[in-house]
């Protein structure tokens, strides 16, 4: 070859087709903004109903942005629509759904056995070349891939997005010890050409987002416990004072009481480094309203009721 540039031997081509596996809150998000930035995307699901539910929710969100940008011209609005949903296809079916992927994105349940059985499947089903993402928050990314050979190890990342998905910034782009530079660069390019803003970082515990977001909702939380202020006065204190958009309270809200349970949980008890970590230890308060159904704004009352 006399190519220059093209001499690794692991150089990945340009990602233009992806699938996406779990078209839920997750998954229907990022399935919506590849596809708005001109990217194939194939949207898998277990059953036809919750592939209707995840269009369902890509249609509306894109509804929304299609009234933003074509005020009036309801025509307009449509065919913005309908061409972004024109590139999206559903399946049940995630063997056939990744047999041409460039990259598959993977935002299922947050269940460690789940994801590694549906990695077994697809590390043999997709491309030898196709890179394979987790969007797990929680679960290390070397856990994950674990039992995949090794060349599939190599091509394995997290890609960590927000939530709601088609308005936040940040991805994170985990590179564990084992993924190649290469398949790191073109995951980062990737996060670019989506019109998103990447962060690379080792595969670590909460990654960076959630590693320093999870210590202080629960500091918080202990403040409360102390009676040190009311969650009103704290949430006010830390959006005037430290310029938060929304308060500590506000976030666990919004985030949900038993997802951030579920994870400091987990990481007291087994996780990587942060067993007993005095940081994640358990709050009455929080095990108690999580007990109570109190979960935050998903079912209208957490440490406010809405
Ligand atoms: P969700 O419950 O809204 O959606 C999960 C979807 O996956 C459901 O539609 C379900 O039917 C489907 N599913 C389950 N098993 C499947 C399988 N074997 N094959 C295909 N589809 C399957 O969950 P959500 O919130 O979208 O979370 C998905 C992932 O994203 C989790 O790993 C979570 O940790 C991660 N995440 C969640 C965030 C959030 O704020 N909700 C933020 C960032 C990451």
């Amino acid at each position: 070859s006399f190519s220059t540039t093209a001499s690794s031997a692991h150089q990945q081509p340009t990602i233009s087709r992806i699938t996406v596996i779990g078209g839920g809150q997750m998954g229907s998000g990022i399935a919506q903004v590849a596809a708005t930035n001109k990217h194939e995307v194939t949207l898998v699901d277990v059953s036809q109903a919750a592939l209707d539910r995840g269009q369902g929710y890509m249609a509306a969100s894109l509804k929304r942005v299609a009234k933003k940008k074509y005020a009036t011209d309801e025509q307009a609005q449509a065919q913005f629509v309908d061409e972004i949903m024109s590139r999206v296809s559903l399946s049940t079916k995630p063997t056939d759904a990744v047999s041409r992927a460039d990259l598959v994105i993977e935002a299922v349940v947050e269940n460690l056995k789940v994801k590694q059985e549906l990695f077994a499947q697809l590390s043999k089903a997709a491309p030898a070349m196709a890179i394979l993402a987790s969007n797990t928050s929680s679960l290390p990314i070397g856990k994950i891939a674990e039992h995949l050979d090794d060349a599939s190890k190599r091509r394995f990342i997290g890609l960590h997005f927000f939530n709601p998905v088609p308005q936040m910034k940040l991805v994170e782009v985990v590179r564990t010890s084992e993924a190649d530079e290469a398949v790191v660069e073109s995951a980062v390019a990737f996060v670019k050409a989506i019109g998103k803003s990447p962060a690379v970082c080792k595969d670590t515990p909460g990654f960076i987002v959630n590693r320093l977001l999870l210590p202080y909702m629960m500091e918080a939380i202990r403040l409360l416990e102390r009676d040190v202020a009311s969650a009103q006065d704290i949430d006010t204190a830390m959006k005037l004072g430290a310029g938060y958009p929304m308060g500590p309270f506000e976030l666990c809200d919004y985030v949900g009481l038993d997802t951030i349970k579920f994870v400091v949980d987990g990481w007291h008890a087994s996780g990587e480094g942060l067993a007993g970590n005095p940081l994640f230890a358990p709050s009455k308060k929080l095990d108690e309203l999580v007990k109570q159904g109190r979960l935050g704004v998903k079912t209208g009352k957490g440490f406010y009721d809405y």
